[in-house]
């Protein structure tokens, strides 16, 4: 990886924010930039070839939920509009695997498959056999489609869990 990495994220100011800061930290923060989804257009992502996106999940509902618009609801629309040639994605997502067990990180699934029809690439794929789930629309092709994260009943696993996806990433990012 010789490209700085920009790190798309929100909610700010919870764990989504929390577990950006640590992987622009395993990239190196001359490495990588952090950025907030909310106050983002497609636009901003250009300046970026190597990209990570971060998210949480609040319910399918909130998607189509009638309240204040934030982060990605606002961010929603412009995923499509997203220039997707040349760049190289990879997501992760905030979940809660025991209270959400079928919905788990499910908002990461609803980003993917938005990119994906627009042909983006995305890397950094994660075997299912390490999380205890029941149902996510996260799981593309039999693994998730990036990496999830549960602050909430596996906080001791997300160092771990960081640090291998960013090495990962590192070898694939351009
Ligand atoms: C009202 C509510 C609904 C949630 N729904 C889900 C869900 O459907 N799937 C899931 O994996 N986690 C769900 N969670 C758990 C959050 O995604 C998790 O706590 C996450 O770490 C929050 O990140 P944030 O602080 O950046 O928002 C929900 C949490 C709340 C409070």
């Amino acid at each position: 990886m010789k490209k700085k990495v920009g790190i798309f994220y929100g909610p700010t100011g919870g764990k989504t924010e929390n577990v950006a800061q640590r992987l622009q930290q395993a990239f190196g923060q001359d490495n990588a930039d952090l950025i907030p989804i909310k106050s983002s257009k497609a636009s901003d992502l250009d300046k970026y070839e190597n990209l990570i996106l971060g998210c949480s999940t609040i319910g399918k509902e909130t998607w189509d939920a009638d309240r204040t618009k934030e982060d990605w609801d606002l961010f929603r629309p412009e995923i499509e509009k997203i220039n997707y040639a040349g760049k190289t994605f990879a997501l992760f997502g905030l979940g809660d695997s025991v209270t959400y067990a079928a919905n788990f990180v499910d908002a990461m699934g609803v980003i993917a498959n938005i990119m994906l029809a627009k042909g983006a690439k995305i890397v950094g794929q994660v075997p299912t056999s390490q999380y205890n789930f029941t149902d996510s629309e996260a799981v593309i092709d039999n693994q998730f489609i990036g990496l999830p994260i549960d602050e909430d009943f596996e906080p001791d696993l997300t160092d771990q869990r960081i640090a291998s996806w960013a090495e990962e990433l590192k070898r694939l990012f351009a």
